[in-house]
């Protein structure tokens, strides 16, 4: 199980809005395929953990073991306890059950009316860990949640913006750490910032220091304030930006969604219905505060870098526990979990 765990994360952001999920199938204690749901309407996990078996006559012998309970229902593709019926796989051994209540019970129960011996609940908290963002959605109807910020030693996010005499960023912590930033935020389906993080940073909110898709950018901004020369407004991809003003612009690349920007429950409600399944929270301070202050919110990842500046905007008030601390270079990183 924890061989598919592993072969799972490999898709880790290209699979959405479906879950990762990676299959191997053992003969006579001999792992004879494996294979990873690699991206959304690709072939799912058990699919290609059965292609790549040699000789198909030793599937009539072999365990399948999944991290996902195997789906029954028709999507982009057949559902998966039929080719599993089809190859006569005796027996199969389950991480976790689907988490929609439309879906949880029906793969094993369609198993196991073909004679198929299933087990379920091995390594269950890992694999409910590895699907953490395709749990909270569908359990929570909202997307999973990652603040990000970086502070320095004497607990600022940045230096005070009136004390600013050019456009340049100021950056608090390293290349190395920014460069992880990328890397998550090619994990997510959607990244966030408050709208006076436009008007002081004008940062580009992509991935360009790390391989994979960009996430979807999405504002707060309240009272549509965000600058005319804004840098996403010049890439043809298309920015959210939520307001509460009767009369929003109208352009072919973005989207104004009217709701209350200060209502996070009614913007994440928005993101449900658009099946937005995580999104990495990137301040400023009010918005991350926002977060914090209403409980909404799974994960953090904090930076504290050893610059000291004296002055600036305060980092947001957390006082939590860090669950992990590593060290990147000189910058500090704490993850928590709520
Ligand atoms: N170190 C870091 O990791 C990091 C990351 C990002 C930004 N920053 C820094 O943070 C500074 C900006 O932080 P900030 O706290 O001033 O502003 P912010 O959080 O970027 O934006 C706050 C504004 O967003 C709007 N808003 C809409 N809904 C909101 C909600 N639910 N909660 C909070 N705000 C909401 C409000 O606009 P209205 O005023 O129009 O109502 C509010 O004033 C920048 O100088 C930037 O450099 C640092």
């Amino acid at each position: 199980m924890q061989r598919c765990l592993d072969l799972a994360q490999h898709a880790l952001g290209a699979t959405y809005p479906n879950p990762l999920v990676g299959a191997v199938l053992v003969h006579q204690g001999k792992i004879i395929g494996e294979g990873w749901h690699r991206k959304a309407g690709e072939p799912h996990a058990e699919v290609n953990a059965i292609a790549s078996v040699a000789d198909k006559t030793q599937l009539l012998k072999s365990t399948l073991y999944v991290n996902l309970e195997p789906c029954a229902h028709f999507g982009k593709t057949p559902p998966c306890v039929y080719i599993i019926k089809e190859y006569k796989i005796p027996r199969v051994v389950i991480g976790s059950l689907d988490p929609n209540p439309k879906v949880a019970g029906k793969g094993i129960q369609a198993l196991k009316k073909w004679g198929c011996e299933v087990t379920h609940g091995v390594l269950k908290k890992e694999s409910d860990f590895l699907n953490r963002r395709f749990f909270t959605f569908h359990k929570q109807k909202r997307p999973y949640l990652i603040l990000k910020w970086g502070q320095t030693a004497d607990h600022f996010i940045a230096p005070d913006p009136s004390d600013k005499n050019d456009a340049s960023i100021f950056w608090i912590t390293n290349l190395q750490s920014r460069q992880r930033v990328h890397q998550w935020r090619s994990q997510e389906s959607a990244i966030l910032v408050g709208v006076q993080t436009l008007v002081d940073d004008n940062p580009q909110l992509t991935t360009r220091d790390w391989k994979g898709a960009d996430p979807l950018r999405l504002v707060l901004d309240p009272n549509l304030r965000t600058p005319k020369n804004t840098t996403l407004y010049k890439d043809n991809t298309a920015t959210y930006f939520f307001h509460k003003q009767p009369k929003a612009p109208s352009d072919s690349i973005n989207r104004y969604i009217f709701l209350n920007p200060y209502n996070l429950r009614e913007f994440l409600g928005f993101c449900y219905t658009e099946e937005i399944q995580s999104v990495i929270v990137e301040g400023g301070q009010k918005t991350l505060q926002g977060f914090i202050d209403q409980n909404l919110w799974d994960e953090a990842r904090v930076f504290q870098s050893e610059k000291k500046i004296k002055k600036g905007i305060p980092a947001p008030v957390f006082n939590k526990e860090a669950t992990t601390t590593e060290f990147i270079n000189g910058d500090q990183l704490n993850s928590y979990f709520n």
